[in-house]
């Protein structure tokens, strides 16, 4: 079984203090977990910070989005290189707030993901359905089309290391997980899915649940067979609850 992923997206939260403090108890808390791999995703102004308090560790940093850009005229925008300047070795692509919020088309994610790639970061693109869509049974059809989008640009071979999420819009930030039958079943439609253009590479594939993870309800998620970690929103705000989430991966890998 490869190391259960639990990865913490702290969205637009925090301040100098509150993550440090945040990042010194995760820090803390996680030092035993050899079989977890513990993936921090802070703002962008608090990276240099975080790196700087992480390394040595055996924790990984993320940033929330990149620029499909390499350099230039992008007011605001901050590219792969930058990121990798400051020790990120993850990169979230096509989160849905950024879909949604931000009007993040399919193809602008693919580019993202190719661009952070290219780079050598692991990106972890998300995809989901939102609530109406599930309603209309078209779960499948909408995470299809956004996987598809990826794959026609990036190529299935740019999936090798990259990392995938369904995250059900319904369920971020609502405290209404999906069932963990509800979530495998996505995951494993998913897997057939990158299994369509490379089966071996769609068996090893990460694919990670998020929505409303939390200390409480990680175990049976975790337990299902095509979950293979979670992204974590509100719950990584709360070191003991993501400590929580991190232990019952721990507990999960190791089998007991
Ligand atoms: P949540 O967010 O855990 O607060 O539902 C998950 C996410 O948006 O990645």
């Amino acid at each position: 079984m490869q190391r259960p992923i639990v990865a913490g997206n702290w969205k637009m939260n925090g301040n100098l203090g509150s993550i440090a403090t945040l990042v010194d108890a995760i820090e803390a808390g996680t030092g035993g977990l050899d079989r977890v791999r513990v993936v921090l995703f802070p703002p962008f102004v608090y990276l240099p910070q975080v790196s700087h308090r992480l390394k040595g560790t055996a924790i990984s940093l993320g940033a929330q989005t990149l620029s499909e850009h390499t350099a230039g005229a992008f007011t605001g925008e901050v590219s792969a290189s930058m990121l990798l300047d400051f020790d990120c070795s993850y990169v979230l692509v096509g989160h849905s707030e950024r879909r949604n919020l931000s009007r993040e088309s399919d193809l602008l994610v693919a580019r993202k993901f190719v661009a952070a790639r290219d780079a050598g970061l692991t990106p972890v693109l998300c995809v989901g359905e939102s609530l109406q869509e599930r309603e209309q049974g078209a779960t499948e059809a909408v995470v299809a089309r956004q996987l598809r989008v990826v794959l026609d640009l990036a190529g299935v071979q740019r999936f090798e290391g990259a990392v995938v999420a369904y995250e059900p819009v319904w369920a971020i930030g609502t405290g209404m997980t999906a069932t963990p039958e509800q979530a495998q079943e996505v995951h494993a439609f998913i897997r057939r899915t990158l299994a369509e253009d490379n089966a071996g590479l769609a068996t090893s594939l990460p694919i990670l649940y998020g929505g409303s993870v939390r200390a409480a309800n990680a175990a049976e998620l975790l337990a299902m067979p095509d979950i293979d970690g979670g992204l974590v929103g509100g719950a990584s705000l709360d070191a003991s609850e993501f400590l929580g989430i991190a232990a019952a991966a721990q507990r999960h890998s190791e089998g007991t």
